[in-house]
């Protein structure tokens, strides 16, 4: 079987997009995507986060959170194909979790994650450098499932262990019976809002800005800190502000607020319950028909509870539509020249992760999954 890592069509496929070439309609498109998926059969399985658009998740055969999909793809030991519908980190963590004859695949390979990348492993070797040498021993690094595979490997070879923002509570606590501080990576708000629940304030945290002289901190307060924060964040969750909180509870008494733990620490104290995707769905499937809800995470996930839901209120917590932009990159276009090529014998944008990343790696992803 011949393994392309591009995106570009391969020889001989139609072109299925504007400018590129006569268009295929829309329906023909998702037609074609249930035909292959039909002849696929048994040795496919499609998996696709919550904040996939409706036209990706009708074809998944599990949805979830990032910790739910990483569970799904671990336990995928009959599928020859993982088509992931999500975004980088999560296909890497799918790659790492199942067997070498299984291939992974990314639609498109434009989806990755902005807040990954703002953890560069040689940015972080310095910093741990810095920790270590202030510190000697007592720290323990700990890592969110958004992050490449080299800083799950980095934490994989220090001691240290993945989370995600289903289980982060207790991943920290995993970390605190082993050292004195966690050095939290790279979402500076889950890991402050992870700390806050935990009854950590602000006076034993501080910030890692990578871009400035010894991360801003003294060696006093690297020692001091409890939890050390790496100065990266979600620009979709960002958006969210307290005074979205005042503006919903003003305009719809009685509304309740969820919001993801991505968004800063303000917002989750104006908030009345966070949590993962997977747990804001839960929450809200669970409540009463006629409540309402301010929904503080991804519009497409919001759009899809809501018209699920009719008879609750349903709206997002911002006026503005937070979109992420790389998990809107997996169109149905896309799943199908994926799919149509497999079909055909081709395996293209698959994810590999190397070898030794993919080792050291394995052991942060499975002391997370052996502790939640
Ligand atoms: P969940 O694990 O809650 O699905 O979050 C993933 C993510 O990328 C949120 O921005
Ligand atoms: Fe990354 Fe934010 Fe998109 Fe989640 S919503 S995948 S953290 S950019």
């Amino acid at each position: 079987m011949e393994t392309r890592s591009d995106s570009a069509l391969y020889p001989g496929h139609p072109r299925v997009r504007d400018g590129a070439g006569p268009r295929i309609p829309p329906a023909e498109v998702l037609d074609r995507i249930e035909a292959a998926k039909k002849s696929l059969g048994k040795r496919l399985v499609i998996l696709g986060h919550h904040y996939q658009r409706d036209e990706i998740i009708r074809f998944a055969d599990f949805t979830g959170d990032s910790f739910k999909l990483a569970r799904s793809a671990a336990k995928q030991s009959d599928a020859r194909f993982i088509v992931f519908c999500g975004v980088h980190f999560m296909a890497e963590s799918a790659d790492i979790l199942t067997s070498a004859d299984q291939a992974v695949l990314l639609p498109d390979l434009k989806a990755g994650c902005s807040m990954a990348d703002m953890a560069d492993l040689d940015q972080v070797l310095d910093c741990w450098d810095e920790i270590e040498q202030r510190t000697g021993g007592t720290t323990i690094p700990v890592t969110y499932m958004n992050s490449t595979a080299a800083i799950k490997a980095f934490c994989g070879d220090h001691g240290g262990i993945v989370c995600t923002s289903s289980n982060a509570a207790g991943v920290f606590r995993w970390a605190f019976e082993r050292g004195k501080r966690i050095l939290f990576l790279p979402d500076e708000h889950l890991g402050r809002n992870t700390a806050h629940a935990m009854g950590i304030g602000d006076s034993d945290m501080t910030v890692w800005d990578p871009s400035r002289f010894d991360g801003g901190n003294t060696g006093e307060v690297l020692d001091a800190a409890r939890v050390i924060l790496w100065k990266g964040f979600c620009s979709v969750h960002m958006t969210f502000q307290p005074e979205h909180c005042e503006l919903m509870r003003e305009k719809f008494p009685g509304i309740r607020i969820i919001a993801h733990p991505e968004c800063t620490a303000e917002v989750i104290a104006q908030a009345d319950e966070s949590g993962s995707t997977e747990r804001i769905i839960a929450a809200i499937r669970a409540s009463k028909p006629g409540s309402k809800w301010a929904v503080g995470t991804e519009h497409h996930m919001v759009q899809r509870l809501a018209a699920e839901l009719p008879d609750r209120m349903i709206i997002p917590l911002s006026p503005y539509a937070c979109n992420c932009a790389t998990m809107y990159q997996i169109d149905p276009p896309n799943l199908m020249e994926a799919l149509e090529a497999l079909v055909g014998d081709r395996v293209i944008n698959r994810i590999t992760v190397p070898e030794d990343v993919a080792r050291s790696a394995l052991v942060a992803l499975e002391r997370m999954l052996a502790n939640g």
